[in-house]
């Protein structure tokens, strides 16, 4: 099963995929997090999108895919993953069409999309704090670690991320509206869409997304 995580930056994507990751025994890809890989591991693809990501701008289509595909490929994706910030704009999900083919996952089965209040994405993503060493996501007032600063599953130090600024944010959320908020209307013309409403607290969220994924399933 092919899942889709759509949403502005802050609706929870990466926090329920998570949780369905962990549920359903498929791998979580996250487009964000292997891009920031590659900038702190330092190589070529970092290089290019380091600066690109820090101004909260998409990095290109045809990059994205590559990284996307390469991903796919992979083992543990046989049985299906749930992409977490992939695709952005029409374009990506056209290539993505492609991708799920020639590495026989056939088709994207479902398209969650994680709707919030834009006052509450800022809250969230000035908040938000990550483990430096494993990655895990906190929340210093909704979310918050047993311990300041320090990851309660590893004991890593926990960072705000750069683009996680009062500008970068902005910026993000223009960028969203204005170039993946077609993305929504893409999908509800296949019927793979399926609208979920991102406020309340984590575990409320979780229930409704796990509803969603639970019928598709049983169908
Ligand atoms: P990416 O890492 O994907 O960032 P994003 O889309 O901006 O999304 P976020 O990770 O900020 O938010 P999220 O929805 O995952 O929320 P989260 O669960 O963390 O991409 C970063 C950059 O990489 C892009 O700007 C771009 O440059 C590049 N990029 C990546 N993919 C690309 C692509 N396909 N094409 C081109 N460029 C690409 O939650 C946020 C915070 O809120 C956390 O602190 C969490 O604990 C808290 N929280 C979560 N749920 C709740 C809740 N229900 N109540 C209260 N707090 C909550």
């Amino acid at each position: 099963m092919l899942v889709v995580f759509l949403g502005p930056p802050g609706a929870g994507k990466g926090t329920q995929a998570a949780r369905l990751s962990t549920k359903y025994g498929l791998p979580k890809v996250s487009t964000g997090d292997m891009l920031r890989e590659a900038v702190a591991a330092g190589n070529e693809l970092g290089e290019r999108v380091g600066a690109i990501m820090e101004a909260g701008e998409l990095v290109p289509d045809d990059t994205m895919a590559a990284v996307v595909e390469q991903r796919l490929a992979r083992p543990d994706c046989e049985g299906g993953a749930i992409l977490d910030g992939y695709p952005r704009t029409v374009r990506q999900a056209e290539l993505l069409e492609g991708i799920a083919t020639r590495t026989s996952l056939g088709g994207v089965d479902l398209v969650l999309l994680l709707s919030v209040p834009e006052q509450e994405l800022v809250r969230r993503l000035s908040g938000r704090r990550v483990c430096a060493e494993c990655g895990a996501n906190y929340h210093v007032e909704f979310n918050p670690p047993a311990r300041e600063g320090v990851c309660d599953r590893c004991g890593g130090e926990l960072r705000q991320r750069g683009d996680d600024t009062e500008d970068a944010i902005r910026e993000r959320l223009r960028v969203y509206r204005e170039q993946t908020g077609a993305l929504a209307g893409h999908y509800r013309a296949g019927d793979t869409l399926h609208e979920v409403d991102g406020r309340g607290d984590i575990d409320d969220v979780f229930r409704r997304v796990d509803a969603v994924v639970s019928g598709a399933v049983r169908a």
